[in-house]
């Protein structure tokens, strides 16, 4: 293996030894394979290549102090792949098997999970294809599950920097009643171009409004958004965004802490009235944000003038890594 170089790792591939597969045929799933191969060998007309039947996860471990190994809320991501396969007629991958094929893909690749002082974590990637030759548009009748693991430094290249978000209101990322609660690649494919301006103008991400009614905070970019206010914190509710384990995750620990927790619309004026704002999820971890530009309405919302993350965004941060990394006890039981 060449030397990593922890501390310098960013969000991006890197190939590790193994990874492990099972194969659903007859209605029924394989046990699982470890391979090393990178490739899958797919038909040309496989319903993943031509209709996006494809769902994926995104779930990481760390590796404490202890040197002890510890996965982050694995559970959470299995039942949100069923939920986001079900949403494209897809079979549901087992929970059970989810969480051993977990476990076995860590085993195979401990040395790369990166060692406690980087401040990195191996990010574990599993996804669902539909496989079977189609050309109909209609469900696979044979697909794959694989997973496989990267050590990962930050999402945004800032790590845990305040950075700047952009409102497009020329673009969308998901319809109301579409597929932006699940996981599925076509919301990502949806979302590039805007994030191509976005970049292009120095923002690291869009910051999406709801589609119908262009009135409420929706998406934000690959993570879910959240502001602080008189001591709550507040993420909005839609049909269209991802339901994010980190966001969840860090409403538990702002309840903990003695704040307010409101999930709901948050419509757009009200961003002059938020403390602080940030994107969270299991990538991006949370990533503060210290302006937010309606870039059509040549407005700007601004959080932190002097572009560091405010007193409670660094707290919820601080603990929830410390839960991950094992510095803190697990009260929640989110760690394997
Ligand atoms: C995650 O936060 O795990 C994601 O899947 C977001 C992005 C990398 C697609």
């Amino acid at each position: 293996m060449r030397n990593i170089n922890w501390t310098e790792l960013s969000f991006g591939y890197v190939k590790a030894d193994y990874n492990v597969r099972s194969y659903y045929c007859e209605g029924k799933w394989s046990d699982l394979e470890i391979t090393n191969s990178e490739q899958i060998p797919m038909h040309m007309s496989a319903t993943c290549l031509h209709y996006g039947q494809e769902v994926f996860e995104g779930l990481k471990a760390f590796r404490g102090k202890d040197k002890k190994i510890r996965i982050f809320r694995m559970r959470e991501n299995a039942l949100r792949m069923q939920f986001s396969a079900r949403g494209i007629l897809m079979p549901e991958f087992p929970v059970d098997m989810f969480e051993k094929a977990i476990i076995t893909v860590i085993n195979k690749n401990e040395r790369f999970v990166p060692p406690y002082e980087s401040g990195a974590a191996l990010y574990i990637r599993p996804l669902l294809i539909g496989m079977s030759a189609q050309v109909g548009v209609k469900a696979a009748s044979e697909y794959l599950f694989v997973v496989f693991v990267m050590p990962v430094g930050p999402y945004f290249k800032e790590g845990f920097k305040a950075t700047s978000v952009g409102i497009f209101r020329a673009y969308d990322r998901a319809a109301p009643l579409g597929t932006g609660a699940y996981k599925v690649g076509g919301n990502y494919a949806a979302s590039l171009v805007a994030g191509e301006i976005a970049y292009e103008k120095g923002y690291s991400a869009v910051l999406y409004l709801d589609a119908k009614e262009k009135k409420y905070i929706d998406e934000c970019g690959p993570a879910n958004f959240f502001g602080i206010k008189s001591n709550t914190y507040i993420t909005p509710k839609s049909s269209s965004i991802l339901s994010s384990i980190t966001n969840k995750s860090l409403m538990q620990l702002a309840d903990s802490i003695g704040m307010k927790v409101e999930r709901r619309q948050i419509p757009i004026e009200e961003l002059i009235t938020l403390e602080e704002a940030g994107m969270c999820g299991t990538a991006a971890v949370i990533s503060p944000i210290y302006r937010i530009d309606d870039v059509d309405k040549n407005q700007s919302y601004i959080f932190s003038k002097d572009g560091k993350p405010g007193p409670i965004s660094i707290k919820l941060y601080n603990k929830l890594k410390a839960i991950q990394y094992g510095d803190e006890e697990d009260k929640f039981g989110w760690v394997t």
